[in-house]
């Protein structure tokens, strides 16, 4: 990898929808191997600030690059480097739940044995493996949530992009990915995770960075992030677990 040590760096980023200024100058750097809660309120820029690192989104002004391949100019190299957790479901309403991995797998040139390997993997370890052969939307919510993971982690990437993995979870299935992240980051992935539950962002990042109105109000080690009394008015926004 051209740049080893800093794996997302967002430079004077600006984004509008429109006339709607959606992200306003950020700037801000995930190392690699770091666990990386981006944390703000409804509306904030969160998602829109991952649409431009995966890609899926243009912006206007700025600079953004995944272990130095720039998203815009290398982007074949910087696609390969990041799986996405989207924040809604997007699947295609026609495939069965081993057909969308392993179709996925295909994006990335991983052959049918292997994709189907490493889809019976994901699908036992995310208790997914008795729904292979239905539709996706022949599944739970919950089912859909952890089928969204699978195929993020399809070619196993260095980053992992995880737009409010655990919402709408019950209790088991939040401990259950909680604890699959951590063993990823301790494998050396690094993990970008936004999310308004403050306790989300507590047990499992260490890094935090929170976003307001489109700018970075304020970023750093996760115990000085969250002792920062002149935030409270943006924690109040956010949301404990129930
Ligand atoms: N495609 C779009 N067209 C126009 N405006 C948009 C579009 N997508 C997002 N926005 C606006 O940009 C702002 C940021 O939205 P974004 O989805 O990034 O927020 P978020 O932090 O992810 O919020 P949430 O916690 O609700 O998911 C919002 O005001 C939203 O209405
Ligand atoms: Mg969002």
């Amino acid at each position: 990898m051209r740049n080893s040590e800093v794996a997302i760096s967002i430079k004077n980023l600006t984004k509008f929808y429109g006339k709607f200024k959606a992200l306003d100058n950020v700037s801000f750097e995930v190392k690699r191997g770091d666990f990386f809660a981006f944390l703000g309120p409804n509306g904030a820029g969160k998602t829109t600030t991952i649409n431009v690192i995966t890609g899926l989104s243009n912006y206007q002004e700025g600079k953004v690059s995944l272990f130095g391949y720039d998203t815009k100019y290398d982007y074949i190299q910087s696609r390969r480097l990041v799986g996405l957790c989207a924040q809604e479901f997007n699947f295609d309403p026609f495939l069965t739940v081993r057909q969308l991995l392993v179709y996925q797998a295909g994006y990335f040139g991983i052959l049918p044995d292997r994709a189907n390997k490493r889809a019976d993997e994901l699908m036992e370890r995310f208790q997914l493996i008795e729904k292979r052969n239905v539709k996706h939307r022949a599944l739970s919510g919950g089912m859909k949530k952890r089928l969204l993971l699978c195929r993020a982690l399809m070619h196993d990437p260095e980053i992992l992009i995880l737009d409010e993995p655990v919402a709408g979870c019950d209790l088991e299935l939040k401990y259950l990915i909680w604890n699959y992240l951590k063993q990823l980051n301790s494998e050396g992935k690094t993990i970008f995770l936004t999310t308004h539950y403050m306790e989300e962002a507590e047990k499992l990042c260490k890094t935090i960075a929170i976003i307001n109105q489109g700018s970075i109000v304020s970023i750093g080690n996760k115990k000085d992030v969250l002792r920062d009394k002149s935030l409270e008015a943006v924690f109040m926004e956010l949301t404990g677990l129930e």
